[in-house]
This record gives structure tokens, sequence and C-alpha cells, in this order.
């Protein structure tokens, strides 16, 4: 008998199981042990190859997708990555409507992952029948055996982290996690994850993240949706211009803003201090964490985990970009250090 070859049998099978991996230099000054889920380890780069994996298997179980129909989704970034990743490897056809302020580089990356792209005009309101919502509808509609995923409002996103990334970080932690930070934006990711742990102890604090600009702090705490919250923000993935039924705002203990300009500085600071490259909201759950720490949030025996949601290779041409930073302003006020570090022989 030969030996059985030690191989997965497809990318899929490496979804999930993200390691825990404890931060040491960046939280030396904070309260507490601090454990970074880096999601980035998923195949597709980020915690959304979990949701596209589960919902698609999800609909598979009720017979509602057979290979050759089609998923339909409204997003550039990491979800429209991951389900046409496992749309390849499941005989699906992959329709992703997004923005025409999608950069090329996201579309061609969509693109070479097999997904039909249609590109939309981003200055048309959602309900005009050329905006990204009404076409994933009309396509929705028009193309027999197809699976919207709709991430903002499906109960599925939420489930997808109860049943794999929540009983992941309980395991991992032996159940001695005392505080979860996690960034909302369909809200899935800490929704799914607070609902199992709560279950499980319902003493651990789950603290939210948002973005200034966004509607979900004030909304948790007043049930109040105020439009003058809204205003445009770089970070791309966190809060929400609308409150998303994938967010379950009662397992949600409290929320925290984070700017722009300190949560890319962060994420930089996540590279030089703990060789992680990961992404924009990485470095806004970190300091959000640094906030948290300083309102006396943690002491010295709390076990925090906090989320790391994707890859840092998807902000090439952004905050890893000094370019970039320097267009935001964000150099102006800290000192260029990074500047210093190259130098062109001529
Ligand atoms: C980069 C990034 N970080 C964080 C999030 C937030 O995760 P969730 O949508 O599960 O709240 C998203 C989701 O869109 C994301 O793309």
């Amino acid at each position: 008998m030969k030996e059985q070859i030690n191989a997965y049998n497809n990318v899929l099978e490496l979804i999930g199981n993200t390691p825990l991996i404890k931060l040491n230099k960046i939280t030396k000054n904070l309260k507490g042990n601090f454990y970074a889920k880096v999601e980035a380890f998923n195949p597709g780069h980020s915690s959304k190859d979990r949701i596209a994996l589960y919902i698609i298997e999800e609909a598979e179980k009720k017979g509602i997708l057979t290979p050759g129909d089609t998923i339909i989704e409204t997003t550039s970034g990491n979800t429209g990555f991951s389900i046409a990743m496992v749309s390849i490897i499941k005989g699906y056809n992959c329709i992703l409507a997004v923005s025409s302020k999608s950069s090329k580089d996201k579309i061609d990356m969509l693109r070479t992952m097999g997904a039909k792209v249609y590109v939309c005009p981003a200055n048309v309101s959602a309900d005009d029948e050329r905006s990204y919502y009404s076409v994933a509808k009309r396509l929705h509609e028009e193309t027999k055996g197809s699976v919207y995923i709709n991430q903002y409002f499906n109960q599925l996103n939420i489930d997808a982290h109860y049943n794999s990334t929540g009983p992941e970080i309980w395991e991992q932690t032996k159940g001695q996690i005392t505080h979860l930070v996690a960034c909302s934006g369909t809200g899935g990711t800490i929704s799914g994850i607070a609902k199992y742990l709560k279950e499980k102890n319902p003493k651990i604090s789950i603290l939210g993240v948002d973005a200034f600009g966004s509607v979900l702090k004030k909304y948790h705490e007043t049930k109040e949706f105020d439009n003058d919250e809204i205003y445009p923000y770089r970070i791309e993935g966190l809060g929400k211009n609308l409150i998303p039924t994938a967010t379950d705002f009662d397992v949600i203990d409290k929320f925290m803003k984070v700017t722009d300009e300190e949560s890319a500085h962060t994420a930089r600071e996540l590279a030089k201090t703990e060789g992680l490259f990961v992404g924009y909201t990485s470095g806004a759950a970190l300091q959000a964490v640094k906030q948290y720490d300083l309102e006396g949030e943690f002491d010295e025996n709390s076990n925090i985990v906090v989320i790391f949601p994707d890859h840092g290779s998807r902000y090439m041409s952004k905050v890893f970009s000094d370019d970039w930073m320097s267009e935001q302003g964000f150099f102006d006020s800290v000192n260029i250090e990074q500047q210093q570090q190259i130098e062109f022989i001529k």
C-alpha cells in the first residue's frame, strides 16, 4: 500500500481555523494580555471567506444551488473576492455589481478570479435602476437558480461566525477570554462571535469599533438613526450609513469610534512592531484597543482578543503608500521616519 499524500483537496479546506497570535511590543504599555485573531490566514486573505463558504453551502443544503447556478453580490471588496473563489471551486457563475468608484486593481482581481463584473455609476441613488443595488436585484430576479448573498441583510452572515469564529476563539483561549474587540461593518463578525461567547459566558465584554462618519455607535446608544452622524471617511469595511440587519446590537456592549488618521498609523505600527502586515481595519481595531485601555476598560488579568479582518496587501495604494498618507495630510503632525528608510543610489 502506498502512503496517502498529505494534501488538501482544494483551497476551500483551508478556510477558518485561523491562528490567535499574541501581541507583544505594540501593547506593552497597556493593561492586559492581547491576542490577535488574524483572518488574513484564510486562503482569500480575509474573514469574508467564512461567510462566502457558509452562505453558499447553506443554499446547497436547501437545494437552492446546483452546479452551473449563479451567485450575485454587490461588492468590490473582500466579500467579492471570497465569493469568486468559492464559486470557482464549486462550479458556480459569480456576478459582482460594483461601483464605478472601485479601483481598477480591485476589478482586475475579481475578473482574475473568474467573476463577471458589472461596473455601475457611483453618482446615482440606490433606487436608480443603474445603481449596483438595483442591477444586482434585477440580475437576481432574471437569473433562474441564482442566490443573492446580500451580506448586510442576511442572518446567515451572523450564523457563519457563530458556527466558526466564535467556537475557535473560545477553544483557543480555553474559555479565558474576557473581552472581544471587533470592527463592525455588516456586523456579522462581531454579532456572530458575541452571540456564541455570551452563551458560554455572559460576562465577556463585547467591544465594537466604529468610524467617525458612521451611524452605528449613536444608533447602539440611542436607537436613533441620526443623519448628522454621516459624512465621508476613508476606512473601508468599517461603519455604515444605514442599519444592517446582520448586526445584533443587543449582544454588543459598547462602541468606540476611531479616526482615519490614527487607524492608518496604527496599521503601519503593527507591521513595524509585530511583523503583522494586516489591513486598515486591523489598524482601526487596535486603535480602538488603545482608546478602550485609556478609558480603563482592561486590567492586568484581562485576556483581550482583537479581530484583524484582512491582509495588508489589499492597501498598497492607500495606507501603505507614503504618497497617499501625505496626500491625506496624515504625515503633517508626525515625524516621518518612514521616509528615512529609503535611499536611492544613483
Ligand atoms: C476589511 C474589513 N474589515 C472589517 C469588516 C467588518 O466585518 P463585518 O462586515 O463582519 O462587520 C469588513 C467587512 O466588510 C471588511 O471588509
